[in-house]
């Protein structure tokens, strides 16, 4: 395996790696142990069928499926999520994935499908290197306050098309609002991670509206400061795996029209952080 870091604040690049061939033989510890020192990992050229794809975020923890998302193969965890001309991508902003459950995903695997010739890439934060540029004073602030996270502000597009509220009422009923301390420590690393998103955070807790909305908007903008970033360019066959509890992401919008389509899969964390 050759690893090359790609940027200050996190990710690397892994090469002369089978992913599949590593995990069937016992060696995933390996990939968690690099992703919680590069929280998130590339990796090229990796033709994994979506069982296969399955069965590697199975080794972060059970699986969870999505309210809203089209599967394939008729496998609930291997979510499709796919842009085309007629439907276009709703997902513009930064975020950690389904923040809205109450127990969010511990690890992402995505895996190109369809990739356009140009643009689509996607682009990570570290919530690690993000929290330890706050202030001493801005993180005693924060440690104690608690954020509101909710599904139908994520999806909220969806909801207001024609039948949205009708197709997502069962999403709706099983996923109500959560909430998530605005500072989490890693399980793993013991690290001090921020933890709200412009697309599921719809408040923080005990504080008047206009203080919530600036303390976010503050943290938004301080979350993806270029230092705390970097970006990856899919190919076809490109997996990405992230630790979805201390970074964020972003997929860049410049494509479309073209198609373009992923599978992903998500595991829970055994325990809450
Ligand atoms: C996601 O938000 O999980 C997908 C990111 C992407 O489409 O690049």
């Amino acid at each position: 395996m050759k690893l090359s870091r790609v940027a200050g604040a996190l990710g690397a690049e892994v090469t002369d790696f089978d992913v599949s061939a590593a995990l069937a033989k016992g060696e995933g510890q390996c990939i968690r142990d690099l992703l919680n020192e590069y929280e998130v990992l590339f990796f090229r050229s990796q033709q994994l069928k979506p069982s296969e794809q399955r069965d590697v975020a199975a080794l972060f923890g059970p699986l969870q499926t999505h309210p809203a998302y089209g599967t394939v193969d008729n496998i609930p965890e291997v979510m499709l999520l796919e842009s085309t001309p007629e439907n276009p991508s709703k997902i513009e902003v930064w975020h950690s994935d389904m923040t809205f459950r109450q127990h969010p995903p511990s690890v992402t695997v995505l895996k190109g499908v369809t990739i356009p010739k140009v643009g689509g890439d996607t682009l990570f934060a570290s919530m690690t290197a993000a929290y330890e540029g706050l202030s001493e004073g801005m993180k005693r602030y924060l440690e104690p306050l608690v954020a509101v996270h909710d599904f139908s502000q994520g999806f909220k597009e969806s909801l207001a098309e024609p039948g949205g509220r009708e197709r997502l009422a069962d999403a709706l009923a099983n996923n109500p609002p959560v909430r998530h301390n605005v500072i989490q420590t890693h399980p793993e690393t013991g690290k001090k991670v921020i933890f709200v998103n412009a697309l599921f955070t719809s408040h923080i807790e005990g504080v008047s509206a206009l203080e919530s909305t600036e303390i976010l908007s503050f943290l938004y903008k301080h979350a993806v400061l270029p230092e705390y970033t970097c970006r990856f360019n899919w190919a076809v066959d490109s997996l990405v795996l992230w630790d979805n509890r201390s970074t964020q992401h972003k997929p860049v919008n410049d494509f479309l029209p073209a198609h373009r389509a992923l599978h992903r899969v998500v595991s829970e964390g055994d325990r809450p952080y």
